[in-house]
This record gives C-alpha cells, sequence and structure tokens, in this order.
C-alpha cells in the first residue's frame, strides 16, 4: 500500500513538473518584443526572422523608383487593391495617401507585416480595428516586400499632390 501511495505521488509531481517545463519552453520558442506604441505596450511575435529594431524608425526623404515599382506591382497582387486606395478615397479599409503624415515608418512596416499583432495590442490599430469593422489579414509580407510597398505608397501619395489627373 504505501509502496503504491510513493509511486503515484512520485508520477503527479514528475508530471507537473514536466508540464511547467514545457509551457517555460514554449515562452521561450516564441521570441516577442515589447514596443511602446503609444500608451500601450505592443508584443509582437518576431519568431520569422526579422527584428523590430531593425525596422528603420523614419520614413525615407525620397521614394526609390524601382522599389516603388515593385511596391506598386505587391500591391496589386497581394491583395492591397481591394482595400485600400492611395489617393482615391476609403474602400474596405483607409485611404493611403497620408499615412506618412499619421504614422511612422516602422509603425506602418508593423501594421504590414503583423496586422494580426498590432490589431490585438496596439491601441491606434485596435481603434482602426473599431471604426472600419474588418481584420486587416496577415499578406505574409517579408519586411523588402513591405518596404516596396511603402515606398510605393511615397509615391503615389506625392503624385497625388503634383497631379490631380493621376488615379
Ligand atoms: C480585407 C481587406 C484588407 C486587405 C486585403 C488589406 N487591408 Fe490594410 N487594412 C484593412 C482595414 C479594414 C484596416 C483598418 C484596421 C484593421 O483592420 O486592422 C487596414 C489598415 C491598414 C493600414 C493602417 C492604415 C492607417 O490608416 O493607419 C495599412 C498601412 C494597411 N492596411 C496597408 C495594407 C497593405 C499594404 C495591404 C496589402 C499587403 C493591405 N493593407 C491589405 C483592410 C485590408
Amino acid at each position: 500500500m504505501r509502496v503504491w501511495r510513493v509511486i503515484v505521488s512520485v508520477a503527479v509531481v514528475g508530471v507537473g513538473a514536466l508540464v511547467i517545463l514545457y509551457f517555460f519552453m514554449e515562452r521561450l520558442e516564441r521570441k516577442t518584443v515589447r514596443l511602446e506604441f503609444n500608451e500601450e505596450p505592443a508584443v509582437v511575435d518576431t519568431s520569422d526572422n526579422w527584428r523590430v529594431e531593425d525596422l528603420p524608425e523614419r520614413w525615407p526623404e525620397f521614394f526609390n523608383d524601382s522599389l516603388a515599382a515593385l511596391g506598386e506591382e505587391l500591391f496589386a497582387t497581394r491583395g492591397c487593391r481591394v482595400c485600400h486606395t492611395v489617393g482615391g478615397g476609403d474602400l474596405v479599409g483607409p485611404d493611403l495617401a497620408n499615412l506618412r503624415k499619421r504614422a511612422t515608418y516602422r509603425w506602418s512596416l508593423l501594421m504590414l507585416l503583423k496586422p494580426d499583432s498590432m490589431q490585438q495590442y496596439d491601441s491606434t490599430a485596435r481603434r482602426l480595428l473599431k471604426e472600419y469593422g474588418v481584420q486587416m489579414p496577415n499578406q505574409k509580407l517579408t519586411p523588402q516586400e513591405a518596404e516596396a510597398i511603402l515606398h510605393y505608397v511615397l509615391k503615389g501619395g506625392r503624385n497625388q499632390n503634383s497631379n490631380s489627373s493621376g488615379r
């Protein structure tokens, strides 16, 4: 009898320890980064090969023509055009023409790379989600693709100012 009691308690403690170890390992596995956006910290899962610190904070001074051309293509092929315009007004999501004025480059990149995390943890993204009532999907962009799209946005905004016939 006594022997069984000892065996059972050892087994229970052992399983408990394994469960705790498992959760601990999983926490280590998910490399998350805390960011201070607005008044609330955003936790961004960066397990896929890029780091938030590597994303530039400020918008580039000028757009790069070949990046902007690639961005225009991605804007069409990755579904952005279904929900957004650059200077043509709101669709399902906001018009991106003045993105530069209302958001930092890093925030915008994170919005393209991790809309799901942003909608969960960033207060501005949460407010937008409430306002537009549709959850922007994660289009699985690489940081380079996201940068190209933002160069296109930068270019589009400028065309809008200087050329009223451009869409
Ligand atoms: C199904 C529609 C949909 C698709 C597809 C989509 N978005 Fe969005 N997007 C939204 C909505 C709605 C919002 C508002 C907030 C939210 O839902 O997170 C948004 C928010 C944004 C924001 C922040 C806007 C702001 O005013 O601060 C950016 C930038 C953006 N989207 C860019 C893109 C890009 C680039 C793509 C393509 C890779 C894309 N979106 C694909 C619907 C979409």
